[in-house]
């Protein structure tokens, strides 16, 4: 049986409510307009939606029970470069604002700047404490059944899959599953299959070498100081005549993070990745190497990570140590050698993701079509009947980021594995503000190999089962 215990000091801080009056609170609850309060506030993220989504959301979220609607300000996408502010679009935090006070519901605002988030890099954590009564917060994550917890001498059952919060650490004044829900199935309808052949076309990303380089120095740079945030990628490469000693060779490469990919001579060789906990890795590839000149050229990968923890502006990532270890007792060291880089991929720099670049590239049919490393995919779609939301489901692609008319709906690592033996996320939501009728282009830049004919285009509903009826009284 899991359950956390949290004993906070100050119940939460509200930032900002849309609403006039005095708010303020103490160490039992927020006071608003003279009324104690708890709140039940749940979080939309706006740039994680599109405006006209919002009102819709918003609805539900209220609808759901909840009081406040909370999001994180994302400060890198609203000053993108220092004195360059972007409240358009998405990214229009004011409108997002009103539209919640228009439905009558407070705005809770994280403003950060540090936000974490699952969100590229984050920046620097804001935690406020105050002093004042003692409330704490009783957790049972256990879907199925009580959980009996002695705290401060006191035994408390906590309700299946619930959060209990007790006054001065004795009473409990509130619990989650005594509040209204609406128990609902989801249904996911398949509206499109991409398995035609014919439909795709694809373009080959370039894998650049030493002497095609602008960028050179004589030792490994650090990955996020090159690219400064203009792409996740970074090319190393070099290249390198061997002595006829060397036979076996093998490539070993260590980096701090956090992915990484190697090409000897334009050919794919391997690749491998870091994980949330351990950034860093090893590869060690047998390579082949001819007795000309070799062009090696190395492919790391940020997934921006960190978004957490302790002194993020201090932490380094990239390659760290470059060698061919050969069968006898050889090696060379490239570590402090002759480096070309490269910020970015091809494909990146010519935006070939919206529509009005496609032809910045030339574009081929569909060859083999699984398992190619650094390629760009295109296909273009018809907008699925009715108003249901619209999912891709991807769980056939391995890592890489997918575009719809020129619009990012997100990057996606589905052969990666968590703990429990599935991707952590396989459908992506497609705006319908981001649809027209039909011509839709759909761009996937897969990295380390998937295949594009078994993805799906989807629409998402839900059916209520029953509804849940209780309520909860706070004692005054
Ligand atoms: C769980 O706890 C509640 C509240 O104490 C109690 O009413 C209920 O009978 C318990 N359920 C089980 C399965 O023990
Ligand atoms: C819990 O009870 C025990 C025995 O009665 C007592 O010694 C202890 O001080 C109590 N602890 C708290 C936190 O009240
Ligand atoms: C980042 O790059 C600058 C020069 O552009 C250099 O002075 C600095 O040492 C680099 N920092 C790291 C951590 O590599
Ligand atoms: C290979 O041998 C030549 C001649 O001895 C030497 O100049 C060169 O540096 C060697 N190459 C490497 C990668 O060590
Ligand atoms: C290495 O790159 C250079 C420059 O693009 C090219 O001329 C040469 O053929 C490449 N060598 C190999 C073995 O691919
Ligand atoms: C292999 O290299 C190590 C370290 O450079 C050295 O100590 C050892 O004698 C070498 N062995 C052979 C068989 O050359
Ligand atoms: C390779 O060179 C780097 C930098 O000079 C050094 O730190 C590293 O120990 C060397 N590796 C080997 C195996 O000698
Ligand atoms: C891509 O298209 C946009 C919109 O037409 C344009 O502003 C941009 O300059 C193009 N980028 C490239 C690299 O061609
Ligand atoms: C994909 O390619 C890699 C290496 O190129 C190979 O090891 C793997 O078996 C391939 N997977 C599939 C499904 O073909
Ligand atoms: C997504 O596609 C995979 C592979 O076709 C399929 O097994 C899975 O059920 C689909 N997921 C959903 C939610 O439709």
């Amino acid at each position: 049986m899991v359950w956390w215990l949290l004993c906070w000091a100050a119940l939460l801080v509200l930032t900002t409510t849309v609403r006039g009056g005095e708010v303020t609170y103490d160490g039992r609850s927020l006071i608003i307009e003279g009324q104690r309060k708890i709140l039940f506030s749940g979080s939309i993220h706006y740039p994680r939606s599109t405006p006209q989504m919002w009102p819709s959301l918003i609805a539900k979220a209220k609808e759901g029970g909840l009081d406040v609607i909370q999001t994180y300000v994302f400060w890198n996408l609203h000053e993108p470069q220092t004195g360059q502010y972007d409240f358009s679009g998405r990214y229009d935090l004011v409108k997002f604002i009103k539209e919640i006070q228009a439905q009558d519901l407070y705005a809770c605002l994280r403003i950060g700047p540090f936000i974490e988030s699952e969100w590229t890099y984050g920046s620097a954590y804001v935690f406020q404490e105050d002093t004042g009564g003692c409330v704490a917060f009783l957790l049972n994550n256990d879907e199925r059944n009580n959980a009996t917890v002695q705290f401060n001498n006191i035994s408390v059952e906590l309700l299946p899959k619930s959060m209990s919060i007790m006054k001065d650490c004795e009473n409990v004044i509130f619990n989650t599953a005594k509040v209204n829900t609406k128990y609902n199935r989801r249904i996911s309808r398949s509206r499109q299959k991409f398995d035609s052949t014919s439909r795709w076309e694809e373009f080959k990303d370039d894998i650049p070498n030493f002497l095609t380089t602008s960028l050179k120095s004589n030792t490994l740079l650090e990955h996020m100081n090159t690219t400064k945030d203009e792409s996740d990628y970074l090319w190393y490469t070099f290249r390198f005549q061997q002595n006829s000693s060397c036979t076996e060779p093998v490539l070993h490469v260590e980096s701090l993070g956090h992915v990484a990919y190697a090409f000897v001579n334009n050919k794919y060789v391997g690749a491998a990745h870091g994980s949330h906990d351990v950034k860093g890795f090893t590869i060690d590839y047998p390579v082949s190497l001819n007795n000309e000149m070799n062009n090696i050229s190395l492919l790391s990968v940020m997934v921006g990570l960190p978004d957490s923890g302790a002194y993020l502006e201090r932490r380094i990532a990239g390659l760290t140590r470059v060698e061919i270890k050969c069968a006898k007792n050889e090696s060379y060291n490239f570590t402090n050698y002759e480096w070309g880089y490269q910020v970015g991929l091809l494909g990146e720099r010519l935006q070939i993701y919206i529509p009005q670049n496609l032809s910045n590239v030339e574009w081929s049919k569909l060859g083999i079509s699984n398992n190619q490393t650094f390629t760009w995919y295109k296909i273009l779609f018809d907008e699925p009947m009715g108003n249901d939301p619209v999912t891709l489901n991807l769980t056939t692609m391995g890592k890489g980021e997918a575009w719809i008319n020129g619009q990012s709906i997100g990057r996606y690592w589905v052969s990666f594995y968590n703990s429990a033996g599935t991707p952590s996320q396989t459908l992506y939501h497609v705006p319908r503000s981001f649809l027209k009728t039909s011509g839709n282009l759909l761009i996937l830049l897969e990295e380390a190999g998937g295949d594009p004919l078994h993805i799906s285009l989807d629409t998402v509903s839900t059916k209520d089962l029953h509804e849940h009826i209780s309520y909860y009284h706070l004692p005054q």
